[in-house]
């Protein structure tokens, strides 16, 4: 049973440290391994634009490097810097397209405004048709 409310807090913590001086939207994210470890990660963006990096991908990146490779859910949060989230944002193209290297399709996806008012999606329904691994080896 995935402890929802925790990986929310987990993401929102995070949001705090977004990097955002360009677009000022903070999002955080909170990846669960299977064994049961957080990792978390935040938005850094970049002056020259396409260098910045997603909160799921700072996440996903963070784990990885450190050996983790088997996931079971993420948490995202993001909104305007200093407003209350208003809208349950997914991961955009790029941070599914890392996702579903790592994950498999019944992978989780929690989008939430605060932590006891979430959606959940699964990497397959957000990710339909992906171009994988499957494919190349
Ligand atoms: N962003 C994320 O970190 N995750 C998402 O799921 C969507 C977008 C970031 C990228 C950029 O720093 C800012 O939000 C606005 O697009």
């Amino acid at each position: 049973m995935i402890d929802c409310k925790k990986l929310i807090n987990e993401a929102i913590n995070a949001r705090e440290y977004a990097y955002i001086p360009y677009s000022n939207f903070a999002v955080g994210a909170a990846l669960l391994t299977e064994s049961g470890k957080i990792y978390s990660g935040c938005n850094i963006e970049n002056a020259s634009f396409t260098p910045t990096n997603c909160a799921e991908r700072t996440a996903i990146f963070k784990a990885v490097s450190e050996g983790e490779r088997n996931f079971v859910a993420i948490a995202v949060v993001g909104g305007k810097h200093g407003e209350k989230v208003s809208e349950y944002i997914t991961p955009c193209g790029v941070c599914r397209q890392v996702l579903a290297e790592f994950c498999s399709k019944d992978f989780i996806i929690i989008s939430a405004k605060n932590e006891t008012d979430y959606k959940e999606f699964t990497l397959k329904e957000l990710f339909p048709g992906s171009f994988n691994k499957e494919s190349v080896l």
